[in-house]
C-alpha cells in the first residue's frame, strides 16, 4: 500500500482528475462497444474496425477531456506562477482574478489577501528597522562628537602645551610628544570620517544639497571619478525624513557606482518639480542585470538595492533601476513633495 500512498502524494490534482476521467471514458467506451457488438451480433463489423473505432473514440474523448481540464485549472496554474514570482523576490505579483468557479476564485482571493498582508508586514518591519538604524547612527555619531572627538581635541591641546615647554625640541622626549600628537590627529580625522559615514552633521545642519556636495567631494572625487552634480529648486529645507531618504538613496547609488561599475563618470541630478522631487544617478559603467540580482538568494544578496526601495517606499516614493550589461546604470528616484519645508541652513 505504501507505493499507492507514495503515488498519491506525488501526483498533482490535475493528473488525478485527468486519469480518473480517462478511466471513466475507457470503461464507458469499451462497455458501449461490447454491448453494441452483442446486440447487433449479426451485423458486427470486422474486429479490426471495432478496435480502430474504439481507439479513435478514446483519442477524441481524451483530447477533449484534457482541453477542458487545462481550461478549468488555468487559474490554479496562474496562482502557481504568481507564488513562484513572489518566492523569487517580486513582492508586487498578484494572481489574476477569475470568474465562473467560486471555489477557485475564493482560493485566489485569499492568496492575494495573504500577499497584501505579507507586503504590509514586510514594509512595516523594514520601516521600523530603517528608523531604528537611523536613530542608532545618530546616537553613535553624537557620542563620537561629544565624547571621543572632544577628548582627542583636549589631548592635542595639552600635548601642544607640553611640547612648547620642553627644554630641548630635538631630544627623544620631544620626538615622542610629536609622534603622540600625530597619532591623536590621525585618530581625530578617522573619528570625523566615521561620524560623517554614520550621520553627516551637515545633513542635519545645512540640508540635502550641501550634504551631497560634501559626500561627493570627500568620497567620490578622490576615487578618480568625474562627477557632475546639479540641483534645482531645492534651496529650501525639506522635511527631515525626505532629506534622510533621498540622501541615503543617492549615497547608495553613487557608492555602488564607485564599488561595482568601473565607470569613468557619474552624474547626479536633483530636481524639485510640482508635487514631486526627482533624483537621477547615472553612470557610464559596465551595468548589470537587475533581475538577476533580485532573484539571488537572500544570503548572496547585498542590502543596498533592497534598502533603496524600502527607504523610498517609507516616504511614499519609488525607485527605478535601469541597467544592462554594457550600457551603464541609471537609478531614478521619485518622492512626493510634502510642501515647502524649513529654510536651508536653519
Ligand atoms: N552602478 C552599478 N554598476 C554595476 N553593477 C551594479 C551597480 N549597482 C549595483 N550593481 C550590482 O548589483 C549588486 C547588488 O547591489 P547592492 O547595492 O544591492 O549590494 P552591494 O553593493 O553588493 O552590497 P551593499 O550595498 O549591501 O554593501 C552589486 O553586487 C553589483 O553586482
Ligand atoms: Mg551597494
Amino acid at each position: 500500500m505504501g507505493w499507492l500512498t507514495n503515488l498519491h502524494n506525488r501526483t498533482s490534482i490535475f493528473t488525478k482528475v485527468l486519469v480518473a476521467n480517462a478511466v471513466i471514458v475507457v470503461v464507458g467506451t469499451v462497455t458501449t462497444v461490447t454491448v453494441a457488438t452483442h446486440v447487433w451480433h449479426d451485423r458486427a463489423a470486422e474486429p479490426i474496425v471495432a478496435v480502430l473505432f474504439i481507439l479513435a473514440g478514446l483519442a477524441i474523448s481524451m483530447g477533449v477531456n484534457y482541453g477542458i481540464l487545462r481550461l478549468a485549472f488555468r487559474p490554479m496554474f496562474a496562482l502557481q506562477v504568481t507564488l513562484d514570482r513572489v518566492r523569487r523576490g517580486d513582492f508586487s505579483a498578484r494572481a489574476p482574478e477569475v470568474a465562473g468557479d467560486p471555489d477557485i476564485a475564493r482560493v485566489i482571493e485569499i492568496a492575494n489577501l495573504m500577499l497584501d498582508r505579507l507586503a504590509e508586514h514586510r514594509q512595516a518591519v523594514a520601516s521600523q528597522v530603517i528608523r531604528a538604524m537611523e536613530e542608532e547612527r545618530k546616537r553613535i555619531a553624537r557620542e563620537l562628537h561629544d565624547e571621543t572627538s572632544q577628548s582627542l581635541t583636549t589631548m592635542m591641546v595639552n600635548l601642544d602645551v607640553i611640547e612648547k615647554q620642553l627644554p630641548d625640541p630635538s631630544d627623544e622626549l620631544a620626538g615622542r610628544v610629536r609622534l603622540t600628537k600625530e597619532i591623536a590627529q590621525r585618530t581625530l580625522d578617522e573619528t570625523r570620517r566615521l561620524m560623517f559615514d554614520l550621520r553627516p552633521s551637515v545633513l542635519d545642519d545645512l540640508g540635502l544639497v550641501p550634504a551631497l556636495r560634501w559626500f561627493v567631494n570627500q568620497r567620490v572625487v578622490p576615487r578618480g571619478l568625474q562627477v557632475e552634480f546639479q540641483a534645482s529648486g531645492v534651496d529650501q529645507r525639506l522635511p527631515e525624513e525626505l532629506e534622510t531618504a533621498l540622501f541615503r538613496i543617492i549615497q547608495e547609488a553613487v557608492t555602488n557606482t564607485v564599488k561595482h561599475a568601473k565607470a569613468k563618470r557619474v552624474s547626479i541630478t536633483l530636481q524639485r518639480e510640482p508635487g514631486e522631487i526627482r533624483a537621477v544617478v547615472q553612470d557610464d559603467g559596465h551595468g548589470f542585470h537587475p533581475v538577476h540580482v533580485v532573484s539571488k538568494d537572500d544570503k548572496d544578496r547585498g542590502l543596498g538595492l533592497f534598502g533603496m526601495q524600502e527607504r523610498a517606499a517609507l516616504v511614499g516614493g519609488t525607485v527605478r533601476i535601469d541597467s544592462g550589461p554594457g550600457r551603464g546604470t541609471t537609478v531614478s528616484v521619485s518622492v512626493p513633495d510634502r510642501g515647502r519645508g524649513r529654510v536651508a541652513g536653519g
